[in-house]
Parts: C-alpha cells; structure tokens; sequence
C-alpha cells in the first residue's frame, strides 16, 4: 500500500484521468476524495471505490470559486483531519485557434485552469504545513513544456502558467516539506478523446508524434501521479515530468 492513510484530494475526479488517480490512489490505500462540479456521476465513482474497499468521498467542488474550495476542504478535514495530497486535475479546454477565441471563452479558460489550482494550493498549504507537509501534484501537459501543432494558443497559455505557478510553489514552500511538481502528459485515451480519435486521420496524427507509437493510457498517467504523491518520491520536487511517450524528447 503505497498511500496507506494518505488523506488525498483529487479535482475533476468524476470521470477521465481524475477518476482514474482517484482509483489507483484508492486502491493504495489512500482516504481520497473525489471533487468535482459533476454530483451524480462523482458520487457514482466514490460508491464504485467504496465497493471495492476503497474509503472514498465525493465531494462537490467548483475549482474556480474560492468559496466552494473553502466548503471543500473543511468537509475534508471535517472527516480525515488532514490533507496530505492535492491534485490539481480538473481542467477544461475550449479548442479555438486565438484569432477565433472570444474573450469570455479565454476567461473560462483561465478560471478553470488557472484560478483553480491557484485557489487549492492557497487552501492546502497551511492544511499541509499544519500537517508537517505534503504533495501537490498539477495536471499540466506536453503544452506546459513546449509549443505543440496541434494544440490552440490558449491550453498552452494556461498549462504554461501552471508549470509557473509549480516553480514558485515548490521553491517558496519546499521548507515546509511541501513539494510541487507538475505532470506533462501527452494525448491521453479518455473516453473524450477516443471520441474524438474516431477521425482515423486525427489518430494517426496524434499516435504519429509519439516515439512509443501509441497514445497514453489513463493508468500510465495516474502511475505517475501515484509515484509524486507517495513517500518515494520524497526528493522530487519541482519537476515537470513528461508522460509522453517521448513526444517532448524530438
Ligand atoms: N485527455 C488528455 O489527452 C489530456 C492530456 C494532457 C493533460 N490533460 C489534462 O488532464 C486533466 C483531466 O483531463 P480529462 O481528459 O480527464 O478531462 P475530462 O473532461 O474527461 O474531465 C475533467 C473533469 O473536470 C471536471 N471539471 C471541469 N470544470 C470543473 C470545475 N470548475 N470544478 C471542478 N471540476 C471541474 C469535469 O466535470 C470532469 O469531471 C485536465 O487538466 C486536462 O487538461 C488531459
């Protein structure tokens, strides 16, 4: 069990990538919880862990609200008495070129993508620190390392700012035994995205610029996130760490 105890908070975790770091954490013993905007299908993936016997709670979260975080996290503490993991996964992506992208979509972007794991680690570092210290691990991607052909102006802007935002967290807060890294995945097979792979001229695309010739599984990016929240990875911090099959590496 390589979270045995850990009290973990995972945003977005009703469904893709966040329900599968929710899972695998679940399954290492983590006490996790799964907050998302999406109440049904959250508390269906919380009941799915629980019957498998993981302790799990969802709990409902708006990333881009300072309220909603502070009502989150004091339900939180309220039933684990600490917080030892956040991961920072929710995120959205509205796909227009910048010559397309309307302020009010640039806006949203920004909201959920930056504003929201900026108001997490405002709340989780003094829960952490108080906890003598903790992990955050950011969902960035490829586009938080490079400029990427296929991705839209924005993305890369807001997973920029999040691989920033990591650096300044971890140099500033590593004294208190807290670490930050941010994790770069490439294109992952989400149920969204095999909707959108169904265009075969698209897949082959997309499975064309990796150098392991196929797309990421959800379990190879939440292996990576399992191995930056437990006590392993004690040392890392700081660290934007490719998932990508090599797609950074050309
Ligand atoms: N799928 C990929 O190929 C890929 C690749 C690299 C990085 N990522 C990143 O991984 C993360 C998860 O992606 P995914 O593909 O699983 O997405 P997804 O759309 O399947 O899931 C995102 C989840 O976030 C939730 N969410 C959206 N806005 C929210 C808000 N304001 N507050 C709380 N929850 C909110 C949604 O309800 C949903 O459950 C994102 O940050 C994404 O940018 C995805």
């Amino acid at each position: 069990m390589r979270l045995k105890d850990k009290a973990v908070l995972v945003t977005g975790a009703a469904q893709g990538l966040g329900l599968a770091i929710a899972r695998r954490f679940g399954l290492e013993g983590a006490i996790v919880f799964l907050g998302d905007l999406q109440e049904e299908q959250g508390r269906a993936a919380a009941a799915e862990l629980v019957s498998r016997g993981a302790r799990a709670w969802f709990i409902r979260l708006d990333v881009a609200d300072e309220e909603s975080w502070k009502a989150a996290l004091a339900e939180l503490i309220d039933r684990a008495g600490k917080l030892d993991v956040l991961v920072n996964n929710a995120g959205i992506n509205i796909r227009r070129p910048i010559e397309e992208m309307s302020v009010e979509n640039l806006d949203r972007m920004l909201a959920v993508n930056v504003r929201g794991p900026f108001l997490g680690i405002k709340h989780a570092l003094p829960l952490m620190r108080r906890n003598g210290g903790g992990s955050i691990i950011n969902m960035g991607s490829v586009c938080s390392l490079i400029g990427h052909k296929f991705t839209p102006e924005a993305y890369t802007l807001v997973k920029g700012a999040l691989s920033q935002l990591t650096r300044s967290v971890d140099v500033r807060y590593a004294k208190d035994n807290i670490r930050a890294n941010v994790l770069c995945p490439s294109t992952v097979e989400t149920p969204l995205v095999q909707e959108m792979m169904k265009d075969p001229e698209r897949r082959r695309e997309r499975v064309g610029e990796v150098p392991l010739g196929r797309l990421a599984a959800m379990e190879d990016v939440a292996a990576a996130a399992l191995y930056l929240a437990s006590d392993e990875a004690a040392f890392i911090n700081g660290v934007a760490f490719p998932v990508d099959g090599g797609v950074t590496a050309w």
